[in-house]
C-alpha cells in the first residue's frame, strides 16, 4: 500500500502496522489488584499480573465460552474466567478446568493467545504483533538527578491523530491555554526548523514566554509573574510528542505525551513527567498545573468533530505547522508500511 493510497483516508485503525508498534494502556499502578480491560485499535484485551509479578496481556475473550476475562478475578496469581472458573497463569496458560475430572489434560486450545507486554515509566506498553518500531527512549528516566511522575490514563472523545497534532502545535497555546500558562505569548511562531532532537524524536526548538501564577509558579519554583522558557518539541512515531521546557535556573521538566487508539475517534491519554529539582514539591501539585494544561487541550480538541484528515492538501498549513505536517507524512509512510524514518530500534 502506497503513503497516496493511505492519503484518501483519514481512518487508521485497521493498519496493520499500527499493531506492530508499542502503545501504552495502563499505569503499572493499575494493576496491583485486579485484571484491567483495555480497547486498543478496535480489539479488546485482558491485561493482568501473574503469579511471578509479570504483565500478561491476552484477547478479552474467555476461549470457553467467551466471557470478557477483565471481569473476573485474580486467585494467586491466576485470572479466574468469571463464568465457568476456568484459570489462566503465566504466559497465558490454562492451568484449571473446574470441571474436568482429576487427571484429564487441559485442552491445547484452551491457552490464551498472549501479546507482547512490556512495563517502561510507570506504564504498560502493549504490542500485538512483531514490533518495528520501539518504545520511546526517555534518557532522563535513568539519571538519578531526575524523579519521574505518573498520571492516570484518561479516555479522550478524539482521536490519535488529532491529539499528536495538537502536541506538536505551539501556535494553539495563546488562545487555548489562557488558563494555564499562554496568555503572555506572543501569537506570531518565530521560524520552525526541524531536525533530529536526538536518536529517538524528531522535532524543533523554540523560546517562549509564559504567565507563571497560580499553579503554574508552583511547577516552575519561581515567584516572576512571566517566564522565559526554551523548549523543544518534537515527534516519535507513532504518537509520542516529548515536550522539554528548560528554565533560566536550570530546572528541567520534559513532558512525554501519550495517545493511544482505542478506535479511530476515542483515546487513552496519560503524561509522564521527569524533573531534576529537588524533590522537595510534592508530585500533585506539580501535576495539578500539567493536568489542568491537558484539560484544555481536552476541551477543545472534543469539540473537532471527526478524525484529522492525514494529506497535505485537504488541510490549509502554514509554518507554525511545519512540525505537524511532517509527523503526518512519516505516519502516512508508517501506516503504509514503508521504513519509519526516526524511531528507536523495534523491540522494547
Ligand atoms: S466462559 Fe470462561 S470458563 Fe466458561
Ligand atoms: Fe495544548
Amino acid at each position: 500500500m502506497s503513503a497516496a493510497t493511505v492519503s484518501r483516508t483519514a481512518a487508521f485503525c485497521d493498519r496493520p502496522s499500527l499493531r506492530q508498534c508499542w502503545h501504552p494502556v495502563a499505569r503499572s499502578a493499575d494493576l496491583a489488584r485486579d485484571p484491567v480491560g483495555v480497547t486498543l485499535l478496535g480489539d479488546p484485551y485482558v491485561v493482568w499480573r501473574d503469579e511471578q509479578g509479570a504483565v500478561v496481556a491476552a484477547p478479552d475473550r474467555c476461549p470457553h465460552r467467551e466471557s470478557p476475562l477483565s471481569i473476573g478475578r485474580l486467585v494467586d496469581g491466576h485470572l479466574e474466567c468469571p463464568y465457568h472458573g476456568w484459570r489462566f497463569g503465566a504466559g497465558g496458560r490454562c492451568v484449571l478446568v473446574p470441571s474436568a475430572s482429576e487427571g484429564v489434560p487441559v485442552p491445547p486450545k484452551a491457552h490464551l493467545a498472549v501479546v507482547r507486554t512490556e512495563e517502561r515509566y510507570g506504564l504498560v506498553w502493549l504490542c500485538p504483533g512483531e514490533p518495528i518500531v520501539g518504545i520511546p527512549e526517555i534518557p532522563q528516566d535513568r539519571d538519578p538527578a531526575y524523579r519521574r511522575l505518573n498520571v492516570d490514563v484518561e479516555l479522550w472523545t478524539t482521536s490519535s491523530t488529532r491529539m499528536t497534532d495538537n502536541f506538536l502545535d505551539i501556535s494553539h497555546f495563546p488562545f487555548v491555554h489562557t488558563g494555564t500558562f499562554g496568555r503572555a505569548q506572543d501569537t506570531r511562531v518565530p521560524k520552525v526548523e526541524l531536525g533530529p532532537l536526538d536518536a529517538c524524536f524528531y522535532g524543533y526548538s523554540y523560546e517562549v514566554d509564559v504567565n507563571n501564577d497560580g499553579l503554574g509558579a508552583t511547577a516552575s519554583g519561581q515567584a516572576a509573574t512571566v517566564l522565559h522558557r526554551r523548549m523543544t518539541s518534537g515527534f516519535c512515531l507513532p504518537f509520542a510528542v516529548r515536550s522539554t521546557i528548560h528554565y533560566e535556573t536550570g530546572l528541567d521538566h520534559i513532558l512525554l505525551l501519550l495517545s493511544t487508539p482505542v478506535d479511530d475517534t476515542t483515546s487513552l491519554f496519560t503524561f509522564v513527567v521527569w524533573r531534576n529539582d529537588d524533590f522537595t514539591v510534592p508530585t500533585d501539585e506539580i501535576l495539578r498545573f500539567d493536568k489542568a494544561i491537558g484539560a484544555e487541550d481536552k476541551r477543545m480538541l472534543e469539540r473537532v468533530p471527526g478524525v484529522l484528515r492525514l494529506d497535505a492538501t485537504t488541510l490549509v498549513s502554514v509554518q507554525a505547522d511545519k512540525a505537524s505536517v511532517e509527523w503526518r507524512r512519516r505516519f502516512m509512510a508508517l501506516l503504509a508500511g514503508e521504513e519509519p524514518v526516526v524511531s528507536p530500534a523495534a523491540g522494547a
